[in-house]
């Protein structure tokens, strides 16, 4: 058993060491941006839609994933994050925040780390707008005012994992070695000039298809960086010490993007191809006869045998 989990353990090593490979990607850490002031002016920046034109078939499938409305969710999120203000950060003593004026992107950012990594890229004006345009939104939704409603959740929406949060901002990970991301470069596997005239360079992340990239925000356990530690997302915990540990060697890309045939709508339980490759349930029943006692006698009962077979790269469900 010990042997099995030294075994893992090397090979997680030796991705990590490959991942931070020879190739120069990125550069000197480039000067940074002025700081976003509105919702629209950040979502601007990480407007996928230009994109669109010419990776039409990445830019669909990338629109029905969550990654393309990760502070809406399902709509699940925007509403849990409110509750995470009002019933953690307000009742917290330490946490400077007892009004909705008092919030600010370090705040939020126990979400964002996650849900929106750019937000560190804004001012905490755009922190407070967000938690204002959930509001309006839940208002305008009880008061069945359709026309504002859509429009809000649309603002919310231009809020979310866009494809240069993945090929740009977080596409580096081994910085010291790599580089840093340059702002006029899109990050994927391969080298040289790119069509998009804002975009002109392109240039290899060796992490990005790797398990690591996505466990950026698929979660250890709590993070611990925060002063405030919070947890969400655990699956990158339970892949690296559950299945990389006994032997599993698939990458999140592969059943997630590939084997899926889902490529950039990355997608979980929502989704038949997903179910069909999740779990092995073998189910035995048979009926029988059992005398109980004297008062109850003969009583007619049945025996079922289940056999699940977790078939995924993790722990499911996640959480
Ligand atoms: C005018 C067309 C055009 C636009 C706009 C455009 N791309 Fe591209 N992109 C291309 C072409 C063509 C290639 C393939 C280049 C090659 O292989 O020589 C490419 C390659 C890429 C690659 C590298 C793929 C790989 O791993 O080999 C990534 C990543 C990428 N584009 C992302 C983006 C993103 C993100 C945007 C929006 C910010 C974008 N592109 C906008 C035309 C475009
Ligand atoms: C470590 C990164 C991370 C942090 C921090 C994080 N989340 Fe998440 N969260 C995720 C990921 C990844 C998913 C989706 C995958 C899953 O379900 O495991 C998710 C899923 C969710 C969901 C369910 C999705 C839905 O649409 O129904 C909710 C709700 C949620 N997060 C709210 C929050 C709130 C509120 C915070 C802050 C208090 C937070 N998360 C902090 C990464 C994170
Ligand atoms: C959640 C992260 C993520 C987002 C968001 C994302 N990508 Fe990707 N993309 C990847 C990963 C990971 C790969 C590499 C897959 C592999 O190597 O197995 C990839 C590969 C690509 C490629 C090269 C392979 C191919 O499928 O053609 C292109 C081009 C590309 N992405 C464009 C885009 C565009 C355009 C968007 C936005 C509409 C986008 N991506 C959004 C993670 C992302
Ligand atoms: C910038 C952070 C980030 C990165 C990088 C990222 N994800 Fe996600 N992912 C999220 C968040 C946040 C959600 C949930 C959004 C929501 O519902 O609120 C999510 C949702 C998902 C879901 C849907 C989960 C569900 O319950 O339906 C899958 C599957 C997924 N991601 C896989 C991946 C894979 C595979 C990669 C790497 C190629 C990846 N993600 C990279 C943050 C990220
Ligand atoms: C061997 C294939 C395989 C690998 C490797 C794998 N997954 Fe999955 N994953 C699946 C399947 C199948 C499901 C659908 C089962 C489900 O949603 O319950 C799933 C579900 C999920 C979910 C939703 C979990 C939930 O609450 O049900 C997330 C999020 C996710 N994967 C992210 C990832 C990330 C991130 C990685 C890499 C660290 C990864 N997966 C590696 C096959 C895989």
């Amino acid at each position: 058993m010990k042997k099995v989990v030294k075994i893992g353990l090397s090979l997680f090593a030796m991705t990590a060491l490959c991942a931070s490979g020879a190739q120069a990607a990125g550069g000197p850490k480039p000067a940074e941006m002025p700081k976003a002031k509105t919702i629209k002016e950040l979502a601007a920046r990480y407007d996928s839609s230009g994109c669109m034109e010419c990776h039409e078939d990445n830019h669909d499938e990338w629109s029905d994933s969550l990654h393309s409305r990760s502070i809406l969710g399902t709509p699940r999120t925007a509403p849990t994050i409110l509750t995470a203000i009002e019933k953690g950060l307000k009742l917290f003593p330490y946490s400077g925040v007892k009004e909705d004026k008092d919030i600010t992107v370090k705040s939020l950012m126990m979400c964002a780390k996650c849900h929106l990594p750019q937000l560190n890229e804004a001012t905490d004006d755009v922190a407070r707008e967000i938690v204002s345009t959930i509001r309006a939104w839940q208002k305008a939704g009880k008061e069945g005012n359709d026309d504002l409603y859509d429009e809000l959740e649309e603002t919310i929406a231009s809020l979310n994992i866009g494809c240069m949060v993945c090929h740009n901002k977080l596409a580096l990970i081994h910085k010291w070695a790599d580089g840093f991301a340059q702002p006029d470069t899109v990050y994927g596997a391969n080298d040289g000039d790119h069509d998009d005239e804002n975009f002109p360079k392109m240039a290899v992340a060796p992490a990005l298809g790797e398990s690591i990239f996505c466990g950026q925000c698929h979660g250890l356990g709590p993070n611990y960086e925060l002063e405030h530690p919070s947890q969400c997302a655990t699956i990158y915990g339970s892949y690296l010490f559950a299945y990389v540990a006994h032997g599993g060697f698939e990458t999140c890309q592969d059943c997630h993007m590939e084997k899926s045939g889902l490529g950039h709508d990355m997608q979980a339980y929502n989704s038949d191809e997903m179910i069909e490759m999740a779990l092995d349930v073998k189910v035995e029943g048979r009926s029988l006869f059992w005398r109980k006692n004297k008062a109850e006698g003969i009583i007619p009962m049945g025996v079922i045998n289940v056999e699940m077979t977790n078939k995924t790269g993790h722990a499911i469900p996640d959480g």
